[in-house]
């Protein structure tokens, strides 16, 4: 796609809300800060704002995006939630949590953005900004993360303009996330499953739940009534530089992504060190920025040292899993 528009910058006490709120009712793109990661808005009741989107991501238009709300009463405007929803809607809201449920025969959520499929994604975000601008629009905001498709997703505004700078009208500089890694995806039907591990730890739920969440179904379950998250393809997340698990050594011409104490002996090109005390927290919040700064590094490799595969650590993991799948 051509680099046809102006892409302004906005700090969050530019009046911000207000600002991102009419370019939205406008049709235009937005990217804002989520507690997550930067999500890049289109209003979810405008079908051409939302193709638009589809096309200054590069995004394939069969994968679905996830309805942005203020308040659980919006939700159930364009979901139906049953028992085991409101359960983790109460506990988890606002927050890293999005759920997957059938959609009420009145959403006003246009149908590009489900996909034309039956379901839908929602998620109330726990980031003050988001909400600010959710409360100006009145209405739902679709919001993916604010990179190219399959690319690494951004955690800062400096990210989020280095993808999609000349293809989007604005982006809100709230400055970094929080959390670092997306939301939890959980479709609530006859059983709970987990589509995708995200912010919210997968015990978290389940202690809330009462049950163990079931796997993700296989590809070709994806159209039965647990349906696949549609994004989650095998290479995604990824830099351009070749990435390495589960790495016990380094080679001087590779970078070293490191957590906890790192290698005895290591002598990498580069070395950033996700969090050198072991907290998974704090890995989270470094991994996207410490993998898109190693990959500016022109290495032959990114190598990434074990990460233990508790709490937000799986979703670690599986970032990290697609990420060494390379993008081509
Ligand atoms: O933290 C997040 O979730 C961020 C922030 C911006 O909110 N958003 C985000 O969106 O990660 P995105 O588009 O990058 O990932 C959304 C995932 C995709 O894998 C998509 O396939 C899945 O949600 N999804 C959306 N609607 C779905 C549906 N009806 N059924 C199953 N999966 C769905
Ligand atoms: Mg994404």
């Amino acid at each position: 796609m051509p680099l046809t528009l102006t892409t302004r910058t906005i700090l969050t006490s530019e009046n911000a809300p207000r600002e991102a709120a009419r370019c939205l009712t406008e049709g235009g793109l937005v990217a804002f800060p989520t507690e997550t990661v930067y999500g890049l808005g289109a209003d979810a009741t405008n079908a051409q704002a939302i193709a638009r989107l589809y096309q200054a991501k590069g995004r394939p238009a069969f994968n679905p995006l996830i309805s942005h709300v203020a308040t659980l009463a919006d939700a159930r405007r364009i979901a139906v939630f049953n028992e085991d929803a409101l359960k983790l809607a109460k506990a988890f809201w606002p927050g890293p949590l999005t759920l997957v449920l059938h959609k009420t025969t009145d959403c006003i959520v246009s149908d590009l953005a489900t996909a034309g499929m039956d379901t839908i994604a929602v998620r109330i975000p726990a980031h003050p900004v988001t909400h600010e601008i959710l409360h100006a629009l009145g209405r739902p905001v679709v919001a993916p993360s604010a990179n190219i498709s399959g690319h690494v997703s951004p955690t800062s505004a400096a990210h989020v303009c280095e993808d999609l700078s000349g293809r989007i009208d604005l982006i809100v500089d709230g400055g970094p996330v929080s959390v670092g890694v997306e939301s939890t995806i959980v479709g609530c039907f006859d059983r709970p499953v987990l589509l995708r591990p995200g912010g919210v730890p997968r015990e978290d739920i389940e202690r809330v739940l009462g049950v163990k969440l079931a796997p993700r179904p296989a590809a070709p379950e994806a159209s039965g009534p647990h349906p696949l998250a549609p994004g989650m393809l095998a290479s995604h997340y990824a830099p351009h530089t070749p990435v390495r698990l589960d790495a016990d050594s380094v080679a001087p011409d590779e970078a070293l992504l490191a957590f906890g104490p790192p290698l005895p002996d290591a002598r990498p090109a580069h070395m950033l060190n996700l969090s050198p005390c072991g907290d998974l927290i704090e890995a989270a919040a470094n991994l996207f920025g410490y993998l898109r700064a190693l990959d500016g590094k022109h290495v032959r490799a990114i190598a990434v040292m074990p990460i233990p595969d508790h709490g937000i650590g799986e979703a670690i993991n599986d970032r990290l899993q697609r990420a060494a799948v390379g993008r081509d």
